[in-house]
Order: C-alpha cells, then sequence, then structure tokens
C-alpha cells in the first residue's frame, strides 16, 4: 500500500462533503451519513443506492477495499424515513432486558444491512450523572452494572453474535461503543469554546454547558463508573469504539495517549479500531497539523473529518513525511482497520443485502418495539387509576404530544435534532387509544386542553414531551417543567375525577409539585413510533414492568445525582406494577 492508500483507509467523510469519485481518487475508507444525512427522497431505495454508490466507488480504486459506511442507527435506522423507531437507550434501560435488548439491535442491524450500510455508531455506553446533558436519554442509565448489560447486548445484535459466522455474516453490522471515555460524567459549564472552528454547537453563544465537558473525576471512579462498560463490550465482541468530545485531567480525549493507547489498546486488549468524533480533531488545536498529529499520535485510527478530506488528507501526509508521525502508527491505524473490514467479510460481500428491504418498518419489527415500549414505561404514581377500562363512556386528551409522533420519537429521528410533526410513518398514543376502546367511547382530544364548556369525564389523559434535541443542543440548566405544562395539567384537574400524565422526555424532570395533581404518572421516554405500545399497558393488557434507570430528582438541588443526600423524589430502580 502505499502512504497514500493508507491515510485513505483512515479518512471518513460524510458523504454531502464527497463524491463516489472522489473516494475512488483518494481510495476513502469510511463515509458516513450524520445526523439527518439522508438522501432524496429519502427512501429505503434511495438509501440503499447512495451507499452502494460509494461502495461500487471504493471498488474501483486501485486495490479494490471496500468502504465501511456509517449511521447512526442509535434508535433503529433512525435517520430512515419508515423504519421501526424504538425507545431510546434510557427506555431500554428501564426493560432491565438484556434479551430484549439485543432483540432491538438485531432488528436495528437487518434494516440498517437493506440500505446497504454495516456500522453502525452504537451503542452508546455513556453513563450519564447530570441529567441536564442533552446526551442523558441515550445511555442506559446512570449505573455502570446496567449499562455493560444492555452494551453487550447491543453489541450481540447488532454485530450478530449469535448467529453462524456472527459479525462475519453478511447481515451483520459493525457495533461501536461511544463515547471513550468519560462522556456520562462531564461537570456543568465545562464545556469549552473553539473561537477557530466556526460552526453554531460551539460558537459564543451556543447552548452546549455539560456536553463535550471536562469529566472531572478521580482515575479509580473513571475506571469503575465509565471505563466499566468499554471492558463489558469487548468481551461482548466489540470491534469499533468512538472516541469522545470530552476531557479528562484537562486533556481531550482526543489526544489522551494514556486513556486511548495504554487503557483501551493495551490493558483492555482492545485490537478493533478507535474513530474520531465529528470535527472533535479541530478542537485540539488551532494549528490544524498540531491538531491531527496529536490525535493520530494518541492512537485515533480513524478521524471522521468530516468536511475538508483534502486538507487533513494533505496534512497527514506531510505530518508523517515529516517524521512527526511514525510509519509504525499509520501501519497500527490501517491494519486494525483492514483487520475490522476482513472479520466483518467486506471483501467476500462488499454490499448489504437489499433483500431485507421489504423488512424495513415491517409488522414483525414494529410488534418488537411494541414489546420494547411495554416494558419501558415507569408507572411512578398509581392512585387506583390504572389500568383504564375500555368502556369508559369519555376520555378526555390534552397535550399536543399525544399525536405528534415526532414528539414521541425525539432527537436523532429523521433529523439531528428530531423534529415534532408525523416525520416518519408510526401510532401516536392518541391513534392507539382510539383502536382499543369500546365503540361507545368517545375520546375527546384537545392539544391545549380547551375543552367545550360542561364537558368532564371520569378520566383525563394529560400528554406532555420535551421538545425534541439532541448533544448539547439539550443541555438544560432548569429541569422544571414548563409553565405551559403546569398550566395543562391545572386546566385538566377540575375536568376530571381520575388525571393521568404520561411524560414523553430525554430525562427525568423536576416534576414534585405536580405530582400530587395526578392520580397516575407514567414515565414513557422517548418510545418511537409504535404508541400502541403505551396502550396495551394503560388498559393493562400487560402489567406495568418498567424500573428507573435513573435516580428521579426532587429538586434541581439534587442534580447532578448524587449531589444530595436527601431522598430523591423517586429512587433508582422505582417503578409500580399493574395486574
Ligand atoms: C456525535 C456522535 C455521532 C457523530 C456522527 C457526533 O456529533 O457525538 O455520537 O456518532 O456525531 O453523527
Ligand atoms: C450532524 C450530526 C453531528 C452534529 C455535530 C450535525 O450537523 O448532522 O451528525 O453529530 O452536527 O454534533
Amino acid at each position: 500500500m502505499t502512504l497514500a492508500e493508507k491515510i485513505g483507509q483512515m479518512t471518513q467523510v460524510e458523504k454531502n462533503s464527497i463524491t463516489p469519485e472522489a473516494a475512488t481518487q483518494y481510495a476513502i475508507g469510511s463515509v458516513l451519513s450524520g445526523g439527518g444525512g439522508n438522501p432524496t427522497p429519502n427512501t429505503v431505495e434511495s438509501w440503499a443506492h447512495m451507499v452502494r454508490g460509494f461502495q461500487e466507488a471504493a471498488l474501483q480504486s486501485r486495490l479494490a477495499i471496500p468502504l465501511l459506511y456509517g449511521v447512526d442507527a442509535v434508535h433503529g435506522h433512525n435517520n430512515l424515513i419508515g423504519a421501526t423507531i424504538f425507545p431510546h437507550n434510557i427506555g431500554l434501560g428501564a426493560t432491565r432486558d438484556p434479551a430484549l435488548t439485543e432483540r432491538v439491535a438485531r432488528i436495528t442491524a437487518l434494516e440498517t444491512i437493506a440500505t446497504n450500510a454495516q456500522w453502525s455508531f452504537a451503542p452508546c455506553v455513556a453513563v450519564p450523572q447530570d441529567p441536564r446533558w442533552g446526551r442523558t436519554y441515550e445511555g442506559f442509565g446512570e449505573r455502570p452494572d446496567l449499562v455493560s448489560s444492555l452494551g453487550q447486548a447491543a453489541v450481540r445484535g447488532l454485530q450478530n453474535a449469535d448467529e453462524q459466522n456472527g459479525l462475519a455474516h453478511p447481515h451483520a453490522v459493525l457495533a461501536c461503543a461511544k463515547h471513550f471515555v468519560g462522556d456520562g460524567g462531564t461537570a456543568w459549564g465545562t464545556t469549552r469554546r473553539y473561537p477557530w472552528i466556526k460552526n453554531n454547537w460551539q460558537g459564543p453563544g451556543s447552548r452546549y454547558q455539560i456536553d463535550q465537558g471536562e469529566t472531572k473525576v478521580s482515575e479509580e471512579t473513571l475506571r469503575s463508573v465509565h471505563l466499566a462498560p468499554y471492558q463489558a463490550a469487548i468481551q461482548a465482541g466489540v470491534r469499533s469504539v468512538m472516541v469522545s468530545f470530552s476531557s479528562w485531567g484537562g486533556l481531550k480525549m482526543h489526544a489522551h495517549h494514556y486513556l486511548v493507547t495504554r487503557v483501551l489498546k493495551g490493558e483492555l486488549g482492545f485490537s478493533g479500531f478507535c474513530v474520531s468524533d465529528w470535527m472533535a480533531i479541530d478542537q485540539l488545536d488551532q494549528d490544524y497539523t498540531a491538531a491531527v498529529v496529536k490525535s493520530i499520535n494518541a492512537g485515533l485510527d480513524m478521524i471522521m473529518v468530516p468536511f475538508d478530506y483534502r486538507r487533513f488528507i494533505d496534512t497527514l501526509t506531510a505530518a508523517v513525511e515529516r517524521g512527526d508521525i511514525p510509519l509504525a502508527r499509520i501501519d497500527d491505524a490501517v491494519g486494525r482497520i483492514l483487520g475490522v473490514k476482513a472479520e466483518l467479510g467486506l471483501f467476500d460481500h462488499p454490499y448489504g443485502d437489499e433483500s431485507l428491504q421489504p423488512q424495513v418498518g415491517s409488522e414483525a419489527h414494529r410488534q418488537v418495539a411494541r414489546q420494547a415500549v411495554r416494558q419501558s414505561l415507569v408507572l411512578l404514581k398509581n392512585e387506583r387509576s390504572l389500568p383504564l377500562a375500555r368502556d369508559l363512556p369519555r376520555l378526555l386528551v390534552a397535550g399536543r404530544a399525544a399525536d405528534d409522533l415526532g414528539l414521541q420519537c425525539g432527537g436523532w429521528t429523521i433529523e439531528w435534532l428530531g423534529q415534532p410533526g408525523t416525520t416518519t410513518p408510526g401510532t401516536t398514543l392518541l391513534a392507539a387509544i382510539k383502536e382499543r376502546v369500546s365503540p361507545e367511547t368517545t375520546v375527546v382530544f384537545e392539544p391545549h386542553g380547551h375543552f367545550g364548556a360542561g364537558i368532564t369525564a371520569e378520566v383525563g389523559l394529560v400528554v406532555l414531551s420535551e421538545a425534541p434535541y439532541a448533544e448539547g443542543e439539550g443541555d438544560r440548566a432548569d429541569l422544571t417543567l414548563p409553565p405551559g405544562d403546569v398550566a395543562l395539567i391545572e386546566r385538566l384537574r377540575p375536568l376530571c375525577r381520575r388525571l393521568i400524565v404520561i411524560l414523553y422526555s430525554g430525562r427525568p424532570l423536576i416534576v414534585t409539585e405536580q405530582l400530587p395533581l395526578a392520580d397516575a404518572w407514567v414515565a414513557a421516554w422517548l418510545p418511537g413510533t409504535e404508541g400502541q405500545g403505551i396502550a396495551d399497558v394503560l388498559f393493562g393488557d400487560v402489567p406495568f414492568s418498567g424500573r428507573l434507570s435513573f435516580t428521579w430528582p426532587r429538586s434541581m438541588d439534587q442534580i447532578p445525582l448524587g449531589a444530595s443526600a436527601d431522598a430523591p423524589l423517586f429512587p433508582y430502580g422505582h417503578g409500580l406494577t399493574t395486574r
């Protein structure tokens, strides 16, 4: 291999920044779709066509080395309209069910393979300690044992561990444990700004406050809380790891030779490859050459550039030629990347399997998502209210979220930040309720709760949601319920005998003052497209069984978790059941 070919393998480019012709010319090792990096139209066929186009281009290069196409399939193949959208990890954490988590990941893999992509940037094995973090929902829970066991399940499912040929089978997807290490342990207010980086998320005035910040913990805590899930993921066979934007000991993870090379690759024996996060190396130094040198020498094997790949290639080439990066380091990186490509069987079957397309969003897949929804719901409070009878004469439903799939799915759905509205096919809770009640029941839905004069009912449901967000865009100093939501609860309260609140959120919110107004309260997390799963439990077809994977704080003073010895509103593991 020439140096240019080696460096091409180490380069990962966002699909909008590169043509297939350039992928051939530079022998590019990987292309990705970022959040919302969708083809037009956003259909399974055009996805498959797009990815196939890049793979054909890679195979035209001199050595015909297949590329790896990466996507954030973090709760289903969630960029694709029509894919099955599962609950986000926080909800899977509440199920406490590794077998179910593995099924979910297996289905995600099949839907991903149907579009020819063979790599998912999942699972996120963060152990979030502060729900102000906009990525809390990407973590399975606040405890390393839970994250380790469900992280392992997700790796096994994506990588097809239980089937013959495992990772080498054409239906396996390469998993990626992320973000190494300590992403869930950063401290509020420690996000740095990089004046030389021109984008809205890190410039002045950006919302980022804790995401990408500093993990201010001892090495002992770093290891026992944040490193443990990587050890577990490696045991489960994970072959790629994404490095975190965050810092530890004042040093950015992307420059952290000790943690990336000595601990992960040395001590833990990780022999797969490490990929950088989105433009993360740009943060290391204002001088791009210095940034590239630091990251590769720290042990990064592939760089998610993601835009100006020519600048990256030229800079890395010059650095190697000058001797700033030893050739042995380049050979190690390329050896790891090619090794994993070989294990995945890419040289034998460089494409996914388009014959799986009819399974994308299929009834069978949606049934598994529905099951996951049922098990993920946590019943926080229930005073003789749930389950509901099907034959109530009238049911009042308030809250726009009751009939909004985008709000039901949250961030990382079709677009990076998610979006309200009917962004993809699925069943809202309102639709599911209407299907379920008796023919005699009238379901009255008012998004803002303005029911006509004199309209009352035995049961009222208020469905609340956070506005969708992803990453640091969801960092929020104050997690108290917004005034509009409080008003909605107060408006409904006098209109019904039993008031049930259902909350879609990516984390616990502060609901201490509103809780007494409700007879029952359900934490539904970000359940995804299958709203019937919620109705199944509300109407008692199956009992509530979810248990909190996060402590539910009573007030902002109890955040970060463990900051206060006072009793939380609900402890980790809380969850009522119904018969
Ligand atoms: C996120 C990663 C993600 C990557 C690609 C980054 O900003 O931190 O989790 O995999 O973008 O979309
Ligand atoms: C991309 C995401 C990426 C984010 C950076 C967005 O524009 O679509 O994939 O994670 O930027 O944080």
